[in-house]
């Protein structure tokens, strides 16, 4: 089957909005993006716009291509300090001449509603309670949403990132599965692709696999954002082969109107969490 996101959005939205609407005070989220690039713009507008949706309020910080890496670190001490800022999210990637790591962890780690500092990484390599990154949050809810048995099974994650396929091996070993992480020139990464019962893919790569790549029952969480030639939304997998897939037993998350919106909504629901813990609401 297609494991679209809209029912499981529609679902959390319903429960985030409910849960926002029982504090006593609104959560805040700084959202802070460097320069024009056209997909962060795009990704940070999806942010607000579902922020507002569920109760949350939104301070957006548009900082100049040729900021200052001082500036930043300055921003972010003055968010960290301001009682009234629940969440603050660094959008990635910056500018060339900006550290993204050391200025992702000027971010106090409570703060850090991308779960992307030192301190929530480590947290959650040695299983701790921490702010989860939001893509392999979303991964792993939307493949609960979907009663999508994880316990005891073969992963394989085409994406070593650190933002989703580092901090999704944490995951899955805690759901009792054996992940494999590898990339896109990974020896016999087609042998790895066919022997395994969940596939994660983010490669970047418009049409990397296709129907014949997969085994029968395969779930494939299709993680990639590709444009083709007419402007239009495209994951790794072949979008023509998604019949093929699901006559082979195959669940897959479609591009567009998989993964990404679960992103948002991971985002969401950490921001209130976050806001919970701090003020005991
Ligand atoms: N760039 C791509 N994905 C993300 C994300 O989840 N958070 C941030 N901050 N930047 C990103």
């Amino acid at each position: 089957m297609l494991l679209t996101a809209k029912p499981f959005v529609e679902y959390k939205i319903q429960e985030l909005k409910d849960k926002v609407s029982k504090l006593k005070t609104k959560p805040v989220l700084a959202l802070i993006r460097v320069g024009n690039d056209p997909a962060s713009v795009k990704y940070v507008s999806n942010k607000i716009k579902r922020c507002n949706e569920v109760g949350i309020e939104s301070q957006v910080y548009e900082l100049s291509e040729d900021v200052k890496q001082i500036e930043i670190v300055k921003l972010i001490d003055e968010l960290n300090n301001d009682s009234k800022i629940t969440g603050i999210l660094l959008q990635l990637p910056l500018p060339e001449h900006l550290d993204e790591h050391y200025l992702t962890n000027q971010i106090c780690p409570y703060k850090d509603v991308d779960g992307f500092t030192i301190w929530n990484t480590g947290s959650l390599s040695l299983g701790a309670n921490c702010n989860v990154a939001c893509t392999p949050k979303g991964i792993i809810d939307l493949m609960k949403y979907y009663n999508i048995e994880m316990r005891s099974k073969d992963v394989v994650i085409v994406n070593a990132s650190n933002i989703v396929g580092k901090p999704l091996v944490q995951l899955f070993l805690k759901e009792g599965a054996t992940p494999t992480i590898c990339n896109s020139k990974t020896k016999n990464l087609k042998d790895k692709v066919k022997s395994a019962d969940i596939v994660v893919l983010g490669t970047g790569n418009m049409n990397f696999m296709s129907a014949d790549d997969f085994s029968e029952d395969t779930v494939i969480i299709d993680v990639s954002i590709n444009f083709d030639e007419n402007g239009k939304m495209r994951g790794d997998v072949v979008k023509e082969d998604y019949d093929k897939l699901i006559e082979k037993g195959c669940d897959i998350t479609p591009v567009p109107g998989g993964v990404g919106q679960c992103t948002v909504i991971a985002l969401l629901e950490n921001t209130i969490d976050i806001h919970i813990k701090m003020n005991n609401d």
